[in-house]
């Protein structure tokens, strides 16, 4: 063994002798009474360290170059507060305990990480998994996201993103809940609860960072990064709202955006920070920057140099700084010129110290570090967990003549990703993609006889196979078509302004739906993709976004039949680029376009409809949901609706039973359809049930013209509905 191994070694032993003893959860006055103390033994530049997060495998993409021997050196004089994107325990450990043993106070590290849709199960990609429109389902996944990643050393993951969405172009559109604010709070909570489980202190959990603070999605264009300009009204109506669930759920920590607000990046934005976030909404926990965020001031033009950066930062109320040094360089300067008060630094800090007291970190400052974290990982009881959640946001967009179930059928299978393994999709934290089931593997574990030929890479046919595709086909009573995007064609930095599906693969479904035999689309995507040129080669379509670890295993089940596909799109499709971008909460205009008397001068496209290909809350079912005796009444806590719900066939199944309200007139413009509550409801076959959903009187309020958020008192219309278009029934009543 050569000296680096005889340390490894050492290191492993000492892990492997740490204690893991129960750790008290703590009582405010424990929190405040200890940071108290503490602080009161502080240096001013001690507790700027605090305020500092850095990375330490060389894993910078932008920004400031650092070498992991300087991490040494920092974190022995008390300047690194917490580490990001850490994985290697041997590292982790020996890092925190030179923070522990070899720092004047002792204070421990926090390690954070990206745990976005699993660590190393992969589960469904996070738009995906909204499509199960299931608070449950996103606790469960984030609960087992949570307890691989607590074992991996990891204290915080920077997750849930509940940016709001409305641009299939911007890359990051796979990261979030989609377009809708009512849905996307409902699941910030789910995620927040998931990971924390109320119990911070506990070996299983994870603290949750909430991001990107504000109004990310909506950069123009969909390009990465880039500029956004919306009113007040708009931000607090649609862009707050996940946010302010995510801190009364108690999130731990807020993650600043990259984009401007009102001009000024969110990063140093006063407003949105110390306004807003710490003061309306009471946020007590830290806010972080973004990687270098704050540093990227100055090419905003808002910063003139690192000094003012971070003046900047400190006043609007940015606690702890990602990658970006301009505290750790500015901050004792500024205070011991007077340019900044001190009590900001201890503002910042003290949140940071209650953060790392309220987790544990100073019982059992190595609680969350394993000799072999391995053993956590892809454990059975969490790959099933992957494989129920996978199955619940798989989205049925069409099935003709009822092609699925396939019931015993032989198959032919096609296209770039029918045998391909890399669908975890963007943020993948450490999981293998040689992990993952394929869909081809999937269809043989679940017994059906299908013959693979590939057909088609993303962007090019492979004519050699043409001729073996119609000899299967022959032989063949369904083609199953696999096509899409790769999966690193999503996520941060992959906007595309082309997202039609490609060319060779249209080709391909073209060619294939010429041979005679019903042909089933299975799309994998980060993002909705347009499908206006495909769809018509295909019976039947399953999107199926990226589904992670058990992808192959829950698409043969649905298609089987087995699983009945039940989640329902939280993104509107278009049907071109040019109509992007489109959702289903769109203002009116003043000239609507109506089909039923399509005059000229309205608001329309000439060459395409005014509505999306695949609207807001669409996804079908092999089981036919009829709706009877509905009834409308006005309850003391708001409108409710109740109904009996059936499941015409002999599949058992769910629905996602959606509620939107229309306000008649307002003071400001309002939308047609804003969704105000939902149900998944399951049934056995031909089962019929009474059920009921109530929209509370608060949800009826908006932001008015002088930012109040109130009913007006105004006649609103309630429609019981199976999408955003597909409205059952309405009834009119006046809200107070
Ligand atoms: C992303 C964040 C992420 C951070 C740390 C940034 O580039 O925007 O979402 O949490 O990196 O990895």
């Amino acid at each position: 063994m050569n000296d680096t191994n005889i340390k490894t070694e050492q290191i492993l032993e000492e892990i492997r002798n740490v204690k893991r003893n129960p750790i008290n959860k703590k009582t405010d006055s424990e929190i405040e009474s200890f940071v108290k103390d503490l602080m009161g033994k502080m240096t001013l530049e001690e507790k700027v360290g605090q305020l500092y997060q850095t990375s330490h495998d060389g894993s910078a993409v932008s920004g400031p170059s650092f070498d992991s021997s300087r991490n040494n050196i920092l974190i022995k004089q008390g300047a690194i507060g917490s580490m990001l994107g850490m994985i290697n325990q041997v590292d982790m450990f020996r890092l925190q305990k030179m923070a522990v043993e070899e720092t004047r106070l002792g204070i421990p590290l926090f390690f954070g990480n990206d745990v976005i849709h699993g660590h190393r199960t992969g589960f469904p990609q996070n738009i995906a998994m909204a499509c199960s429109f299931d608070e449950d389902t996103v606790y469960k996944a984030s609960k087992y996201s949570a307890f691989e990643a607590s074992h991996c050393g990891i204290t915080m993951t920077y997750s849930p993103m509940v940016d709001i969405v409305r641009d299939p172009r911007w890359g990051r559109v796979t990261e979030s809940n989609g377009e809708d604010t009512f849905l996307s709070s409902n699941l910030a909570r789910a995620y927040v609860k998931g990971y924390q489980q109320d119990d911070l202190t506990s070996y299983d959990t994870l603290a949750a960072c909430v991001k990107h603070y504000v109004a990310y999605g909506l950069a123009e264009g969909g390009r990465e990064y880039n500029t956004v300009d919306l009113s007040e009204r708009m931000l607090r109506e649609h862009y707050l709202k996940p946010f302010k669930a995510a801190v009364d759920a108690g999130v731990e920590s807020v993650m600043t955006s990259f984009n401007i607000y009102n001009g000024v990046p969110a990063t140093i934005n006063k407003f949105l920070l110390r306004d807003v976030l710490k003061g309306e909404m009471k946020f007590d926990g830290f806010i972080i920057s973004d990687y270098t965020s704050s540093g990227e001031t100055i090419a905003h033009k808002v910063a003139k140099d690192e000094k003012d950066v971070a003046r900047k930062s400190i006043t609007a109320g940015l606690d702890h700084e990602m990658m970006s040094t301009t505290y750790s360089d500015y901050l004792v300067e500024l205070v011991r010129d007077g340019e900044i008060e001190e009590s900001l630094i201890d503002d910042s800090c003290a949140r940071i110290l209650k953060f790392k007291y309220k987790v544990g970190l100073f019982d059992n400052p190595y609680k969350n570090i394993y000799p072999n974290p391995s053993e956590f990982f892809l454990l059975e009881e969490t790959r099933q967990a992957a494989l129920e959640v996978s199955k619940n946001s798989i989205v049925m967009l069409k099935n003709e003549m009822n092609v699925l179930p396939l019931k015993g059928k032989k198959v032919t299978l096609v296209g770039p990703l029918a045998n391909e393994t890399k669908v975890i999709g963007a943020w993948g934290g450490i999981t293998d993609h040689l992990d993952c089931v394929t869909l081809l593997q999937g269809l043989q574990n679940y017994d059906v006889d299908v013959n693979y030929i590939k057909g088609a890479e993303y962007f090019e046919l492979i004519n050699s196979d043409l001729e073996l595709i119609e000899q299967s086909v022959n032989d063949s009573d369904v083609v199953i078509m696999a096509i899409g995007e790769e999966q690193w064609m999503s996520g941060e930095c992959n906007a595309r302004a082309d997202i039609t599906i490609p060319e060779a693969q249209v080709e391909l479904a073209r060619k294939i739906s010429e041979m005679g035999k019903p042909v089933v689309g299975i799309v994998f995507a980060g993002r909705p993709l347009i499908m206006t040129d495909i769809e018509q080669y295909f019976s039947s379509i399953l999107y199926a976004w990226f589904l992670g670890t058990e992808s192959g295993n829950a698409l043969a089940s649905t298609l089987i039949g087995e699983n009945n596909p039940s989640a329902k799109l939280v993104m509107s499709f278009p049907h071109s680029i040019g109509q992007i971008p489109v959702y289903y909460n769109a203002l009116n205009t003043g000239r609507p376009f109506i089909k039923e008397n399509p005059e000229p001068y309205r608001s329309v496209y000439r060459d395409i409809p005014n509505e999306p290909f695949y609207e807001f809350g669409y996804g079908l079912s092999y089981s036919d949901f009829k709706y009877d005796n509905i009834t409308f009444s006005k309850v003391e806590d708001g409108i409710l609706i109740e109904f009996d719900i059936t499941n015409k066939s002999e599949f058992d199944g769910t629905e996602i039973t959606q509620v939107y309200i229309e306000a008649m007139w307002f003071s400001v413009s309002r939308p047609n359809n804003e969704l105000k509550g939902y149900k998944r409801i399951s049934l056995l076959a031909n089962e019929t049930r009474r059920e009921q959903i109530l929209v509370k009187n608060d949800d009826f309020k908006h932001y008015n013209a002088e930012l109040v958020n109130t009913t007006e008192g105004v006649d609103y219309i309630v429609k019981l509905a199976k999408s955003s278009s597909n409205i059952i029934k309405k009834e009119k009543f006046n809200i107070k």
